[in-house]
């Protein structure tokens, strides 16, 4: 019996002590505590790996994962009472954190509140737009630079959504940084903000090249996508660092791919809060109805 108790109290010391050595993010309050920065959005976990399914705002506009998109689109504009967010830099410490999945679907919910948005695929690096939209991608960014005299306009791409207009990358250029820090390029923003309510901007990696730092110089605002149980604060703290040095304070965070098991609490209070708050899309509905829930969704619904 000794050897039972001896031997459960090993293990509960050990699943304290990994939990105690876990420094990813999980928690708004304390990433908040330690970094100042507010978490405007916690986004649950897609289910679904292919591009309809991760525009979920468009596909499944009911879903938790939706609403949260609605969360965020409201506290961005809270967030920015006193300089209204023209240019908005979507970004993250590192690779695979949920960059382009985010700014398609704020782009989307932005869109579906009737504003005129246009999304730009600034990842020269790793395109993703053209994939997600699933459109041509032989002109875009790269060839509006380019042609400097003409009019961004017919670089644009329309979506299935009115209201949204997709500029992908275009072919990839060998020189990524200095083209994104081009007077024309400069330019080429201006342009698009004079057509449009909201530019939103896709981007690499803050930690892994300068393209982003130097496209959060020229945005009005940044937010900044953390993956909840992936990404470790440290390198949110050295992405911070690095817009800090440029002077740029991010807006705040979206805690992406929040699921249940990792989300605990938070995966309750945010998904609470969002259908409480977040339910305000006013978009038709194929034939009046509300279309169907995904079964996990209403498992999820179930559980609550
Ligand atoms: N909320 C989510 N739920 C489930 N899967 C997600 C979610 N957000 C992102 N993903 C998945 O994680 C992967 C990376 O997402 P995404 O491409 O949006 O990230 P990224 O930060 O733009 O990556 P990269 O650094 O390669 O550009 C994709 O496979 C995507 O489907
Ligand atoms: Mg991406």
């Amino acid at each position: 019996l000794l050897a039972a108790i001896v031997g459960a109290m090993l293990a509960l010391g050990g699943v304290f002590l990994l939990e105690y050595l876990d420094d990813t993010i999980k928690d708004p309050d304390l990433v908040r505590d330690q970094t100042g920065m507010p978490t405007l959005a916690a986004v649950v976990t897609i289910p679904g790996a292919g591009p309809a399914e991760r525009l979920v705002t468009l596909s499944s506009t009911r879903s938790p994962a939706a609403e949260a998109y609605r969360v965020l689109r409201t506290n961005l504009q809270f967030s920015s009472l006193d300089k209204p967010v023209r240019t908005l830099l979507v970004s993250s410490p590192s690779p695979g954190e949920g960059k382009t999945t985010t700014a398609a679907n704020l782009a989307a919910v932005m869109a579906q509140a009737g504003q005129r948005v246009v999304l730009v695929d600034c990842d020269l690096r790793r395109p993703n737009i053209h994939r997600l939209f699933q459109v041509a991608n032989n002109n875009g960014l790269t060839t509006a630079l380019l042609h400097a005299g003409a009019d961004p306009a017919a670089f644009l791409q329309e979506t299935s959504l009115p209201g949204l207009q997709v500029l992908t990358t275009g072919p990839i250029p060998p020189n990524p940084s200095e083209l994104l820090s081009s007077e024309r390029m400069h330019e080429l923003l201006e342009k698009l903000q004079a057509q449009a309510d909201m530019v939103v901007l896709d981007s690499p990696p803050v930690l892994a090249v300068a393209d982003a730092s130097i496209l959060a110089t020229r945005a009005d605002g940044t937010l900044l996508v953390v993956s909840a149980g992936e990404t470790r604060l440290d390198m949110l703290v050295k992405a911070l660092e690095r817009l800090d040095g440029l002077s740029v304070r991010p807006l705040g965070l979206v805690l992406n791919k929040l699921s249940e098991r990792r989300g605990g609490y938070y995966y309750y209070y945010y998904y609470q809060y969002a259908r409480r708050y977040g339910d305000d899309d006013s978009s038709p509905k194929p034939n009046g109805r509300r279309p169907r829930r995904a079964a996990r969704q209403r498992k999820a619904d179930q559980a609550l």
